[in-house]
């Protein structure tokens, strides 16, 4: 066994421990600990407080030097990281006036990635999340979730769960995996049954035998699966032991009801989300996951995460980081304007990609720091936490640290 070290002191240690899943919440009532230390052990935090209080005979000691504010690693909780090729032609063409569904129509959009990711082999993949991997980590990110969804067969969907399985054996970061089979349904279909039958059929048991992933995600759209059509796939799913999570309301509203009535642990996007969906949400145990990113990216409004919050909702921030819709990646950076334009707190918008959204990920180890919690965590070279978000992304980390390791440091 390793010996234990104490870590610090920073001037800030926001621990962003018990504190509430759901519901508004004000700075004040964020727990600062003034030169806080962490104790790590074997990877796990052992122990949390004032740094002097802490010290005691023959611990090994990890002196941080200058005035440093420290959180929880950022947790970023919705990503389709694993793709081949780019959409940039998209890109200027939304700029040019034609809709991210018009473009979709006419067979660009999600199929073009669909085509340029079958094309890639698993090695490629591999290479390719882990270069977005290290950019995330550095940025803060120690926890990523990543989809499937730009395979839409059998065989290419296990091609992109294996690949992000192997990327998470090689990349310092957690990834986790999600199966997004029910992405768009795929234009070269041809089958007795149903795509999605065949996905619950084949695909599902080979996901469980192989231990892909626990994680089934759906888009709810009029473009993708209507909220009957994915009814019994995410039933199946269900029956598996899968764990569920819904793009919903992202254009047209629907998706929401879905995620409440299959018990989802998020519903993600819903800029299209009215007071109907935002009090179903608040009422029920889904976490919202709003994904400022895609706003970005098409140009389009921002989920309501103010009125989610205020309604008692428990809001998630992620990146969504895509080739298509999203394709800055920037998490703090997309996090920090959300609150601009919603009026979020700092509390709220730390929360958002700390613990609320790895509740998100049921990984109640993570997005906080506490005696038994994973020792991933992040600083920044001040000595006020309000700086983080007020420079919008562009104070970046100083030091990241992963299971009690530092594992980046700036020059
Ligand atoms: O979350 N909305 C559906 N899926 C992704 C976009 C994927 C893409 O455009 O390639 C999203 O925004
Ligand atoms: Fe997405």
């Amino acid at each position: 066994m390793n010996k234990p070290i104490l870590i610090g002191p920073f001037t800030q240690l926001l621990p962003m421990s018990g504190l509430p899943l759901k519901g508004a919440l004000a700075d004040e009532q964020l727990p600062i600990i003034e030169n806080g230390g962490i104790v790590v052990s074997e990877g796990k935090i052992q122990k949390i407080g004032v740094f002097t209080d802490l010290k005691s005979d023959g611990i090994d000691i990890h002196h941080i030097e200058g005035e440093q504010v420290c959180l929880p690693g950022l947790v970023d909780a919705h990503t389709h990281i694993c793709f081949g090729g780019t959409r940039a032609r998209d890109y200027a063409m939304r700029n040019a006036g034609v809709s991210y569904l018009e473009i979709a129509k006419t067979g660009g959009g999600i199929w073009d990635t669909v085509t340029q990711t079958r094309k890639a082999t698993r090695e490629e993949l591999v290479e390719g999340i882990l270069e977005r991997s290290q950019k995330h980590l550095q940025n803060g990110i120690t926890t990523i979730e990543v989809k499937s969804g730009y395979g839409l067969s059998v065989e290419q969907e296990l091609k992109m769960l294996r690949a992000i399985k192997q990327a998470n054996d090689k990349t310092e970061a957690d990834l986790v995996a999600t199966c997004l089979a029910a992405h768009i349904k795929p234009k070269d279909w041809s089958g007795n049954n149903t795509y999605l039958e065949e996905m619950t059929s084949t695909l599902f048991p080979t996901i469980k035998s192989e231990n892909l992933t626990t994680r089934v995600d759906a888009f709810v759209e009029e473009s993708a699966f209507s909220p009957e059509e994915i009814a019994p796939y995410f039933q199946k799913a269900k029956e598996m032991g899968f764990d569920i999570t819904v793009h919903a309301d992202q254009f047209t509203a629907g998706g929401s009801e879905v995620a409440v009535q299959f018990g989802a642990l998020s519903a993600d996007h819903l800029e299209a989300s009215t007071e109907k969906e935002i009090q179903l949400l608040a009422k029920s145990d889904v976490i919202s996951m709003a994904l400022p990113g895609a706003s970005m990216g098409l140009g389009c409004a921002y989920t309501p995460a103010r009125k989610i919050l205020d309604a008692g909702g428990a809001l998630a921030i992620a990146s969504d980081h895509n080739p298509g819709s999203a394709p800055m990646g920037d998490l703090l950076t997309q996090a920090s304007i959300l609150g601009t334009f919603e009026k979020l707190s700092n509390a709220e918008v730390l929360s958002g990609i700390t613990f609320r959204a790895s509740a998100a990920l049921k990984l109640a180890d993570k997005g906080v720091l506490q005696t038994g919690a994973q020792a991933d965590f992040v600083t920044f070279l001040t000595n006020n936490y309000q700086e983080i978000t007020y420079h919008q992304g562009q104070l970046k980390p100083n030091a990241v640290w992963k299971n009690g390791k530092q594992i980046f440091k700036k020059d």
